[in-house]
């Protein structure tokens, strides 16, 4: 057996992949061979759903069809509005997507059986279900009602309606769908790795994404989302971004190893496994950001994050991620912090099935060795126990 190993698998090759392809010396990423700022700006992301799961754009009556499969799944369940009401509204979004999946689990048609159409009929559910749930429980735990599905629009504007309760404008709806398309995939991060290792042991589709859903939770994955925000608005003015970033990275020296990986110890939205530069998408995000920042007259915090991002790129070559200016992005489109990684998930989910449909079709189960580093063999004397 090859003993050597990679702490965290870094740069370890662990599947073949046809989805995605992350090239982190220059900052670019390709979703199957298009580059990622060249998707941006001319496809939507309900088209950019059915290039990662099918490998192709879809033809003018694929789209239909397509869009037509998505209507079809829409309308949050009673029972998942019940459940959602019966949650603390303390409870994190994420938590209570989570808990929302797998109530869903329990009652689709097709759990029992992961052939292929039974897992694409899934997917569209899966689709629709998580910015439904997503915006239901915003505005539960916010004390509004759940606004009532609809029929028509793209899935971003869809996303928007049920969340404000009025429909988007063409460009508010735009920046959303360039959100979403931004967030769709990402090769083997770690929530899609989650997925595929749930696919491997033949677990079913709801199996897989709540996986993904508890694993993009953490401040190393899309919960930076959220901590980006809550220290952007933290910090407030312009003026103290120099100095709270002197404090915390100059703090950094006096701390352990282990002091040093909490994540109240490093900048959120910057740093990454597999970028070396800054990446493409944070690139696209930083332009929407002063755009939005502008239109809606949050110019303040984007100037905070400006000279974050300078404080930063003066002190240190860690790239900075797509978690930094999305939040921005957020922020002016009225998302509170704890909402942030759920847009993410709204996005993530079409990455997350394209990746699980590509493990089911040809699968190997996911089991990797420890490198073991405890005592050796030894006698176990029962009678000398004390
Ligand atoms: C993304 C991330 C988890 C990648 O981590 P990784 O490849 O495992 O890198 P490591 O955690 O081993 O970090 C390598 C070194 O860079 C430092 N570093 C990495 N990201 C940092 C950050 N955001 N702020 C300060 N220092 C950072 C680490 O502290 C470490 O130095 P040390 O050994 O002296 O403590 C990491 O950069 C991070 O925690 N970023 C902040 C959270 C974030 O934005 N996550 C979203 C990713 S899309």
């Amino acid at each position: 057996m090859d003993a050597t190993w990679k702490a965290g698998l870094e740069d370890v090759i662990a599947a073949r992949s046809a989805i995605c392809r992350v090239d982190g010396e220059a900052g670019r990423l390709y979703y199957r061979g298009y580059e990622i700022g060249d998707l941006a700006a001319g496809v939507s992301f309900d088209d950019v759903t059915h290039l990662l799961w099918f490998g192709e754009l879809p033809t003018a009556s694929q789209q239909a069809e397509f869009a037509a499969g998505l209507e079809q799944a829409r309308g949050l369940g009673p029972d998942i509005v019940a459940l959602l009401r019966s949650l603390p509204p303390t409870c994190h979004p994420l938590d209570a997507l989570r808990t929302a999946v797998s109530l869903a689990a329990a009652r689709d048609p097709d759990v029992g059986s992961s052939e292929p159409d039974a897992n694409l009929r899934k997917a569209r559910r899966l689709m629709v279900l998580i910015p439904e749930t997503v915006a239901a429980w915003q505005r539960i735990r916010t004390k509004r009602e759940p606004v009532p599905s609809r029929r028509g629009g793209s899935h971003a504007a869809y996303f928007y309606y049920l969340l404000e309760g009025r429909e988007p404008s063409p460009e508010l709806a735009r920046v959303l769908d360039v959100v979403l398309t931004l967030h769709a995939d990402h090769e083997f991060n770690a929530s899609t790795f989650a997925a595929r290792v749930a696919v491997a042991t033949l677990a079913d589709l709801h199996a897989a994404i709540v996986s993904a859903i508890a694993t993009l939770k953490g401040p190393r994955h899309g919960g930076a989302n959220e901590d980006v925000l809550s220290m952007l608005l933290e910090i407030e003015d312009p003026a103290r971004a120099e100095a709270f970033v002197e404090s915390r990275l100059g703090a950094r020296s006096g701390l352990s190893k282990h002091e040093r990986a909490n994540p109240k110890a490093r900048m959120p939205g910057f740093g990454h496994r597999v970028y070396k530069v800054d990446d493409a998408r944070a690139r696209v995000l930083r332009g929407m950001a002063k755009s939005m920042a502008e239109a809606t007259g949050r110019e303040r915090l984007f100037e905070v994050a400006e000279r974050l991002y300078d404080a930063m790129r003066a002190r240190t070559t860690l790239p900075v991620n797509v978690d930094f200016f999305s939040a921005v992005v957020y922020d002016a489109l009225g998302i509170p912090p704890d909402l942030c990684t759920s847009i993410f998930a709204v996005g993530r989910v079409a990455g997350w099935c394209a990746h699980a449909l590509e493990q089911y079709a040809d699968n190997r189960l996911i089991r990797p060795r420890a490198d073991y580093t405890g005592l050796a063999p030894r006698p176990l004397n029962v009678a000398a126990r004390v």
